[in-house]
């Protein structure tokens, strides 16, 4: 399986007090290009941390992180910024949909801000709300629909820059177990719709088992890299 991001040895840490607390300590590992892995473990243990590292939020202090074949730990800071804007997309535990505008509102405005072009705005932004199931609901406000719903507006907003990968930290944590499966299923038919590559974290052991790609954190090393073979 050929790994879009690769992660050798990083650490990360951060300033307590007058030591250094290591979140993250000598982390090796790939993510799948077009496939659905897993960050998991307890809270503190890391998962965040090495989200935003992979992502290009947030710099190691140990190790190196390749995510298509260039270096990002060495790249500027506007070189990064570019990467973001144009290969990753993040969708964060709490929706942070704007409540002032529309579905499709919320949607359009993000590609704006990632810089597409006016004409391309409108088809991508229905295209994407048809994606994740909201083609009928583009014209609501977020108060007007379920958790699960706005939550999926979130999708549909990620990954209209087309973002090679997407990142989930915790997507489903403030959902229903059968909401929390509708996401999930949104997901992978984003998979198979748009060839993405998606990586997201959970505390939910019961949807370990619907991703292709399974890595376990505890206390900031890495316990487990199992692949489990996609059906
Ligand atoms: N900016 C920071 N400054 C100091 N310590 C931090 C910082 N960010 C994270 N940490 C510490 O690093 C450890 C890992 O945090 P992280 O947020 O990655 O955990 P997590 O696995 O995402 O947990 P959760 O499941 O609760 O979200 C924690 O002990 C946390 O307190
Ligand atoms: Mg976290």
């Amino acid at each position: 399986m050929e790994n879009i991001i690769l992660a050798e040895g990083v650490g990360r840490s951060f300033k307590a007090g007058d030591s250094d607390f290591w979140a993250l300590k000598d982390v090796t590992l790939g993510i799948p290009r077009g496939k659905l892995t897993i960050l998991r473990g307890r809270s503190g243990s890391g998962k965040t941390t090495l989200m935003n590292i992979l992502g290009a939020l947030d710099r190691p202090t140990e190790g190196r992180v390749e995510v298509d074949g260039v270096d990002i730990t060495s790249a500027s800071e506007p070189a990064r910024d570019a990467l973001r804007r144009k290969k990753i997309g993040f969708i964060f535990q709490s929706v942070a949909l704007v409540s002032m505008m529309t579905a499709f509102e919320n949607v359009e405005f993000g590609m704006r801000i990632a810089g597409v072009p006016a004409s391309e705005r409108r088809k991508r932004a229905e295209e994407c709300l048809h994606l994740v199931g909201l083609g009928s609901r583009m014209n609501h406000m977020p108060q007007e629909m379920s958790g699960g719903e706005q939550q999926r507006v979130a999708i549909a907003r990620a990954i209209a820059h087309r973002p090679a990968v997407l990142f989930a930290d915790e997507p489903t944590a403030e959902l229903d177990t059968g909401t929390a499966f509708a996401v999930m299923k949104t997901f992978r038919e984003l998979i198979e719709a748009e060839g993405v590559t998606l990586v997201m974290t959970t505390h939910d052991v019961s949807l370990v088992e619907l991703a292709d790609c399974v890595y376990e954190l505890s206390d900031g090393k890495l316990v487990t890299g199992e692949e489990v073979e996609a059906e």
